[in-house]
């Protein structure tokens, strides 16, 4: 594997938090905020069901990663489990706006709605810095990905993203992703990609 690709771990946190901030901006998940962001990637390295990457320079910065789950469901459970006192605490502020409310609950049951078609594991985000974009680094992160899906016999794997993101809907592609199906979601058309794994 790349010198500068790592498995993405709870001091990497901060860093996933922004690149979803910024690469992500418009995303549901953006909108709870930096702080439930940060938990959220605080919680993947530690849950038996979730592993990611991030793109790490020898200065230390890091100019992307990709958060994975085995299975999104129980990857709640376990990350609600080890955060979900902070999470709840963060979250507590939303408590007033029954919309955002209405979301959370949409985005926890989502893994039970998705279908029996498609697999339940999932590339759940990648970011790459705006300004490392387009020399690999995604693909890199993609393809570390994979090959952890691979090794841990995980036969297809699912990724959602909005329609209208013209850029990382090309990325799949030529990532060897294909269009399984388009549904809404929290009201938006979201293409939902799959890619067998070798
Ligand atoms: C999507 C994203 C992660 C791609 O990362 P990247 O490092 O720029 O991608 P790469 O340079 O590794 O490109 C991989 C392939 O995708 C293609 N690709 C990347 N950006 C593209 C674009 N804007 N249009 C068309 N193809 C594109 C590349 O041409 C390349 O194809 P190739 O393998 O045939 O050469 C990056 O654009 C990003 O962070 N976007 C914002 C966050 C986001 O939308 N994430 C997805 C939603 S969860």
């Amino acid at each position: 594997m790349n010198d500068a690709l790592l498995a993405l771990s709870k001091r990497h946190a901060r860093e996933a938090a922004h690149l979803h901030r910024e690469g992500i901006g418009t995303g549901f998940l953006s909108s709870l905020g930096k702080a439930f962001l940060r938990q959220l990637y605080s919680a993947i390295p530690s849950c038996p069901s979730a592993f990611g990457y991030v793109w790490q320079e020898p200065d230390g910065e890091v100019l992307g990663f990709i958060a994975c789950a085995q299975s999104v469901g129980k990857m709640y459970k376990q990350a609600l489990w080890r955060r979900g006192v902070w999470m709840a605490l963060i979250l507590a502020r939303f408590v007033v706006r029954p919309g955002i409310v209405r979301r959370i609950w949409h985005t926890l049951r989502y893994p039970s709605q998705v279908g029996d078609d498609l697999p339940s594991a999932e590339v759940l985000s990648i970011a790459v810095s705006e300004k490392a974009r387009g020399k690999g680094v995604g693909k890199a992160l993609m393809q570390a990905a994979l090959a952890e899906f691979a090794r841990r016999s995980v036969a297809r794997v699912k990724v959602a993203v909005w329609s209208e993101n013209e850029t990382a809907n090309q990325f799949y592609l030529k990532c060897g992703f294909r269009l399984a199906i388009t549904r809404e979601h929290h009201g938006l058309p979201m293409n939902v990609y799959v890619i067998d794994v070798k």
